[in-house]
């Protein structure tokens, strides 16, 4: 199932979790990177939401194994 997040440039959840994976870590680096956000601004709350969960998933991964930490 797709999710939007952002209506306005038909971002995905996936769309803003691979952004993350590839080294987004802020709002306005997101802005950039895919135009979320840069619209109507409703999806803010939400895409912040998602980075920042991704971002933590991805700090974690790295202090249990830096080594074998991999993204698909
Ligand atoms: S829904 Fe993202 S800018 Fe409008």
């Amino acid at each position: 199932m797709i999710m939007y997040v952002c209506i306005c440039h038909g971002i995905t959840e996936k769309d803003i979790q691979k952004a993350a994976r590839s080294g987004v870590n802020t709002i306005s680096k997101l802005a950039a990177e895919t135009g979320a956000t840069t619209g109507c601004g409703s999806c803010a709350d939400m895409a912040e939401d998602i980075l920042r969960q991704q971002t933590l998933q991805h700090d974690f991964l790295q202090v249990l194994s830096p080594q074998k930490t991999q993204f698909a």
